[in-house]
């Protein structure tokens, strides 16, 4: 029978990744988990309720109450926060710009990263994020890690924007990224970084299907070696 395998794809923000790991675990009948979306409804949800976000101590106790899900939805999978569709709430740029704090804290990680492993346990799985083959899944069958310019990052979400209606100057979203990039991969706790044994995909010339492409040939090649 296939093998049913984890596969890790992480890399700095707007490289692709959440586009790239749905279309693959659709090419192959796996699931995909978005597990920047958890960090975003665990940002929106303490925002919410006003909780000092540097407060690891309130942070931990806000999310006691919160259960995050995912439910197919299309074009793009559904997240909620209990029964808040909270979807388009976790994109917005104050929940963006909050999100790195929340994701320094090392009782958040603790909370997520076992809601994590515990989805990812059966295979079948394509699970994006920052720390997958580093820390969460660092047994995983398949581990890629994106990268792209900043230059070439910061255009990519300039375009995405313009299309959900906001204009944001692209100095500006490089900035941003540069910023979110810089705290995600010098935190003390799983920072950013490229797990020895994955396999680094430049994305700053390859179109979407391309990197798709590539990656569905490391998989296929991956499982006929297992
Ligand atoms: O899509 P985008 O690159 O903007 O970010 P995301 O994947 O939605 O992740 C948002 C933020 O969550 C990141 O900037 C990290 O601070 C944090 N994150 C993390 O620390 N670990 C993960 N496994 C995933 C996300
Ligand atoms: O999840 P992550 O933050 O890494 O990036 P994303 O939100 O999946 O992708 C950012 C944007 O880059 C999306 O609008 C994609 O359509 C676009 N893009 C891409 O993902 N890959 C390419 N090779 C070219 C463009």
């Amino acid at each position: 029978a296939e093998q049913a395998l984890q596969v890790a794809i992480d890399g700095p923000a707007s490289a692709g990744k959440s586009t790239v790991a749905k279309l693959v675990a659709k090419r192959f009948g796996y699931i995909y988990v978005d597990t920047g979306a958890m960090y975003r409804a665990v940002t929106f949800w303490a925002m919410q309720r006003g909780v000092d976000l540097s407060d690891e101590a309130a942070v931990t106790a806000a999310m006691q109450s919160l259960k995050i899900g995912f439910k197919p939805g299309d074009p793009d999978q559904l997240v909620f926060a209990n029964d808040q569709d909270i979807t388009m709430a976790i994109r917005q740029p104050d929940v963006t710009n909050n999100v790195s704090t929340i994701a320094a804290l090392p009782q958040v990680r603790t909370i997520l990263t076992d809601q994590q492993r515990e989805m990812a346990a059966a295979g079948g799985i394509v699970m994006d994020g920052r720390d997958i083959g580093t820390t969460v899944l660092p047994h995983a069958q398949v581990k890629i890690f994106l990268v792209a310019s900043a230059a070439e990052r910061a255009k990519r979400r300039y375009a995405e924007n313009i299309k959900k209606g906001i204009e944001t100057p692209l100095a500006q979203l490089q900035a941003e990224i540069e910023l979110r990039d810089h705290k995600d991969s010098t935190r003390k706790v799983s920072p950013l970084t490229k797990a020895q044994d994955a396999i680094e995909v430049d994305t700053t010339p390859m179109s979407i299907e391309e990197v798709v492409t590539t990656i569905a040939e490391i998989i296929k090649k991956q499982s006929s070696t297992i």
